[in-house]
């Protein structure tokens, strides 16, 4: 009894990690696989499942030691996206087409995948040119990062969620400004969590609204989030908002220098936040009073750089909000406290 709860216990918290920000995937068979010896697979005389390549993937990115920063968080996670891509699987449908068979053709795309992976260090997200987040599907490339922040969640739990500290009634939220929006994808979710609003999305890249404007296409969002060019807030005039959220550079010198080979093929613009990381969060803390409505308020993800923060700022009364992957990354502060 208690060594089957124990393994109900450890199939959940897989389920967990796997699902963490992109949707649901075949955690608990995945993970079940994972068991078997590895000859069983390649011994195999029928076509391979979709999990059997799952598990093949996995280990092989495990062994090859590829950096998991990217949507994905561990070596399942990332295998079982590149199978489902591959094979027009979204990540929830992944586990009732675990014992699938894969045809030759798709089976050797899926090799190549994970060789290109392996052998560039290129961002399955890139290689795929898709990402998930919250269970929804991203067009992403090179002109811009790979969509993985923490807001996403945030948005969920804190204005949706009524089990979680509720930061505001989701259909009281009517103008949003997402600062520095990338593929544009916090500016979607943000469509999604507040019905009633229509949000500004602004970046100072013309090739990262590039590649926004086509994901706000093809979620069918353009009379609801306008895309604007500019340095921060200078595009935007004089208008205001019920709520500010921006997922700013934050990568301090150190950081910088120490980027994986994966970060390489991603904007530069996306990372550095000057020697101490928060070059453009002092700039938004700056000026974000002036473009919130006296109920707004702003979110903000600044990765490590909390104690650089409240070193500098050791007035401001920060409320720091936690997800399943992140403690101390997000902040909240209300316009009053700007
Ligand atoms: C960490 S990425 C976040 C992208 C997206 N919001 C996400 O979460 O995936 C930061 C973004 O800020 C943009 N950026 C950098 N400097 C900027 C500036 N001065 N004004 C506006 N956007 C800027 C970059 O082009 C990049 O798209």
């Amino acid at each position: 009894m208690a060594k089957t709860a124990k393994v109900a216990r450890r199939k959940a918290a897989t389920a967990k990690k796997v699902s963490r920000r992109a949707a649901p995937t075949s955690a608990a068979k995945v993970r079940q696989a994972k068991k078997k010896p590895i000859k069983s697979v390649v011994a195999k005389t029928q076509p391979a499942t979709v999990l059997d390549h799952i598990r093949t993937a996995a280990s092989r990115l495990r062994k090859a030691r590829v950096v998991f920063a990217h949507g994905t968080t561990d070596p399942v996670a990332e295998a079982a996206f590149i199978v489902g891509e591959t094979l027009g699987l979204r990540p929830d449908a992944i586990e009732d087409a675990c014992d699938r068979r894969v045809t030759k053709a798709d089976s050797a795309k899926i090799r190549e995948l994970v060789e290109q992976r392996v052998r560039t260090r290129k961002p399955a997200a890139y290689l795929l040119n898709r990402m998930y987040m919250r269970g929804l599907p991203f067009y992403v490339d090179e002109r811009t990062i790979v969509p993985r922040s923490f807001i996403g969640e945030i948005l969920d739990d804190h204005f949706g969620d009524e089990a979680s500290l509720q930061l505001r009634d989701p259909a009281t939220v009517t103008r949003v400004l997402d600062l520095c929006t990338g593929s544009g994808c916090l500016a979607i979710l943000a469509a999604r969590a507040f019905p009633n609003a229509v949000i500004d999305a602004a970046d100072l890249s013309a090739d990262a609204l590039a590649v926004a404007r086509r994901n706000v296409m093809d979620h069918g969002l353009e009379r609801r989030i306008r895309l604007v060019q500019g340095d921060l807030f200078t595009a935007l005039g004089g208008e205001r908002y019920d709520l500010i959220i921006s997922n700013p550079p934050y990568v301090d010198a150190e950081g910088m220098a120490g980027l994986p080979r994966e970060c390489a093929y991603e904007p530069k613009m996306a990372f550095d936040g000057g020697a101490d990381g928060i070059a453009l969060v002092r700039r938004i803390l700056s000026d974000a009073g002036a473009h919130l409505d006296d109920d707004g308020g702003l979110l903000c993800e600044v990765g490590r750089c909390r104690p650089a923060l409240e070193a500098a700022y050791p007035r401001m009364p920060f409320l720091w909000l936690d997800t399943e992957e992140s403690e101390g990354e997000v902040f909240w502060l209300e316009a009053s406290q700007l």
